[in-house]
């Protein structure tokens, strides 16, 4: 299958292109960027079946670009301004990013792709869908974020099951081997005081692109579904080794 991971240069999507890498289902994945992408340290020997492209405005695709999506299976979407650097732009950027390059990409990419095209956006645990509520923290962002998953799913229910949408809902997304305390005072007063859930970079990973290959188990995935299934996927890799 081929599989497109739009934002291919971030820390997620590393992870996703080196499992992907290894894994046999998967014969071609695009790396969907603004810059070049980079195989992943400890890619293995398949590392050319990652391709590199380089889009330079995720609100107009270039005609070369889209022969490149065209045909995919799937896409794992990573493009966002994440929670943390949220402050470091105007609100309008950050709105761009995160809700006009996703209803560009779902209506650019899902047309070009095979059918059923599964798309699987990465969201957040916090981020609200109602958008009657008033989110205590970051307000705006948290409904944005919310704005975005109604317009995945909005798009899947207009496609007839042409599109089959599927929303991450990580909290934090912890490096191999970080525990709770390990990334600091700052991940450690979110976890614990506000009760943040947290779940592995690997079972992330390792969930969505099982969910890309073999069918979504559900529309929503929380933090204890993917580390259920991540961590199962790992498992039977390491007793089939
Ligand atoms: N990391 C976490 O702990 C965490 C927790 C919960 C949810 N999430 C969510 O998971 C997703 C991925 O997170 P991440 O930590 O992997 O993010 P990341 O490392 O910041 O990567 C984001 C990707 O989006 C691209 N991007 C950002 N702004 C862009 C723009 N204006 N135009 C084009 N591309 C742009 C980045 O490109 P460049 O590399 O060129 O900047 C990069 O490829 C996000 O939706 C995030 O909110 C992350």
């Amino acid at each position: 299958m081929k599989l497109i991971i739009a934002g291919s240069t971030g820390y997620v999507a590393t992870e996703i292109i080196r499992q992907a890498i290894s894994n046999p289902a998967i014969t071609s994945i695009i790396g969907l960027a603004r810059r070049e992408t980079a195989v992943p340290a400890n890619a293995g020997a398949n590392a050319s079946k990652l391709k590199s492209v380089i889009c330079k405005d995720f609100n107009n695709y270039s005609e070369d670009v889209k022969k490149e999506l065209a045909g995919a299976n799937a896409c794992i979407w990573t493009i966002a301004v994440g929670i943390g650097k949220v402050k470091d732009f105007p609100f309008e950027h950050v709105r761009k990013t995160c809700l006009d390059y996703v209803v560009n990409g779902l209506e650019t990419i899902c047309p070009l792709g095979a059918k059923p095209f599964r798309f699987l956006y990465i969201s957040g645990s916090n981020v609200t869908r109602d958008q009657t509520k008033k989110p205590l923290f970051m307000r705006d962002y948290t409904l944005l974020r919310g704005e975005v998953e109604n317009r995945v799913l909005a798009y899947a229910e207009k496609s007839n099951g042409d599109m089959l949408p599927c929303i991450a809902k990580p909290g934090l997304i912890r490096k191999p081997g970080q525990t709770t305390l390990s990334g600091g005072i700052g991940p450690w007063i979110l976890m614990t005081v506000l009760g943040v859930p947290s779940v592995e970079l690997v079972h992330i990973s390792a969930t969505l692109i099982d969910q890309a290959v073999n069918g979504i188990e559900k529309e929503a995935l929380l933090c204890e579904d993917m580390t259920r299934i991540g961590s199962k996927i790992l498992a039977d890799q390491e007793t089939s080794l």
